[in-house]
């Protein structure tokens, strides 16, 4: 991996970039689509009363669109709370959506049933965040990343125990480390064990929530790397969540920046970071001078996402964005800017956007907050990573948000959704595999329907 610094066409470097490896050229608009997402919502009931009535809820996806081409890597960024996990666990299945659809191959999975589901779940697997919390201390290598073929009932040619440590052969790892525990391993091995048990079943899309966030920088790159080769080995398919850009840019041949459960800018990765059109997607690439000619002249300023991101119990109105954007407009305010393809194969919802022609030119006095929404750092070039800067600063509104959610859904409600991803967590553990933590929802589900 190039440890190369690279320079964005607005002037903002970007650190820790790789150059493009060559079989980056492999997804192209003609690339036949392997997952379709359309309009997909998740609403998180809040409940209040003994009746329980439903009072609101927690939009944490809130009516998104894209694609997933064959052989592809599509990133997913945005700050923390903007809704990338439940995305994630929504298009795998593990959670049900609350609308939209979702098509895996031409089929719509939407509403498989865990047991229409079981069969799909060879194909479509997920690489959690945690590598601590996602093995079971007390199985062993073995039986963790053997458990997809006996959940699925699978006898690899050779059988299991050959299979399993190939697997852990071809993620980096001693086919001796069968019998261990995974106390015994780092965060890097632990991550290298979930992603073999990820790959057992030869899945066709990999949904990565965070796959590199919780180990150290100097690990980050390798696990990276391991990802990237096995993608070109094996053919895979990824949707890679992450905070950080200089993460997805390495990894994504097109990126989706989030902001309040909806995608705010749709692009392939050189076009994303050489002419962002969304002034988030700018936020997050911190430390750009301003090129708006509503501000021409104010040559030092630079982008700070500043104030809290609001709940997305109550999202504002029209953009989302308007709250913090230094754009906004009155039309910003009142109309929501509808995510559309200005340039061939960029997407963007917003009214004024950059690097594009003004989608409502007649609309030019800012709003107050607009005002606000920059600071002025004259002479000062930061190469900090954006979007982890920004991440950090909002996660304790986030936390604020949450346990807002959470006081205001107490008891059943509570049940409902905030248990929902420890006892994902659990389940994983319990089996070892993303897919039966599905299947351990779904039937948790039916039987509460009973
Ligand atoms: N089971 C749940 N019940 C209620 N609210 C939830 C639940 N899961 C997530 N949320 C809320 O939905 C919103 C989106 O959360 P999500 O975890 O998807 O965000 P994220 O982008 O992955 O954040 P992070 O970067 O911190 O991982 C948050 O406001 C969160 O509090
Ligand atoms: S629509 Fe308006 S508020 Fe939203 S990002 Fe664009 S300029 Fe900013
Ligand atoms: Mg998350």
């Amino acid at each position: 991996m190039s440890e190369n610094n690279k320079k964005d066409g607005a002037g903002a470097v970007i650190p820790q970039q790789a150059a493009a490896p060559a079989h980056r050229a492999k997804s192209s608009e003609s690339s036949e689509v392997l997952l379709r997402v359309q309009g997909l919502q998740k609403h998180f009931p809040i409940r209040k009363g003994v009746l329980q009535r439903q009072v609101g809820a927690v939009k944490a996806v809130d009516g998104i669109d894209f694609e997933v081409r064959k052989g592809e890597t599509l990133g997913v960024v945005g700050e923390s709370g903007c809704g990338k996990s439940t995305m994630g666990r929504v298009i795998t299945r593990l959670q049900d959506p609350t609308g939209g659809t979702i098509e895996f191959e031409g089929r719509d999975i939407t509403r498989l049933s865990a047991s229409k589901m079981r069969p799909m779940r060879r194909d479509i697997q997920m690489i959690f965040q945690d590598p601590y919390g996602s093995l079971n201390p007390r199985h062993t290598i073995g039986s963790i990343v053997s458990a997809p073929f006996r959940l699925q009932n699978v006898e690899p040619e050779g059988g299991v125990k050959k299979e399993v440590q190939r697997l852990l052969e071809l993620v980096g790892l001693s086919p001796e480390h069968y019998n261990r525990y995974p106390h015994e391993f780092s965060g890097g091995q632990r991550q290298r064990i979930g992603i073999a048990r990820a790959l057992a079943l030869k899945p066709k899309l990999v949904v990565a929530d965070e796959p590199v966030s919780a180990l150290d920088v100097s690990i980050q790159a390798q696990v990276v790397n391991l990802m990237d080769d096995l993608q070109s080995e094996l053919g895979l398919t990824y949707v890679i969540i992450a905070h950080d850009l200089s993460v997805v840019r390495h990894v994504s041949d097109r990126i989706a920046v989030m902001y309040l459960g909806k995608i705010v800018e749709l692009a392939d990765r050189t076009s994303l970071y050489e002419a962002p059109m969304h002034p988030y997607t700018k936020a997050l690439m911190s430390a750009v001078p301003v090129p708006d000619p509503k501000r021409r002249g104010a040559k030092s300023e630079r982008i700070l996402l500043r104030g809290d991101v609001p709940s997305p119990i109550a999202p504002p109105s029209g953009c989302r964005f308007h709250t913090r954007c230094w754009k906004a407009t009155q039309v910003c305010k009142t109309t929501e800017p509808p995510l559309i393809e200005l340039r061939p194969g960029q997407r963007v919802a917003c009214h004024h956007p950059e690097n594009a022609p003004d989608q409502a030119p007649q609309d030019v006095v800012l709003l107050s907050a607009a005002r606000e929404a920059v600071e002025l750092v004259s002479g000062v070039e930061s190469a900090e990573v954006s979007g982890t800067a920004p991440a950090e600063l909002a996660a304790e509104d986030e936390a604020a948000a949450t346990e807002e959610a959470a006081t205001e859904a107490p008891a059943k409600a509570e049940a409902a959704t905030e248990e929902a991803p420890v006892e994902e967590a659990a389940a994983t553990e319990e089996t070892g595999t993303a897919s039966d933590s599905a299947g351990a929802e779904a039937d948790r589900q039916e039987s509460t329907d009973k």
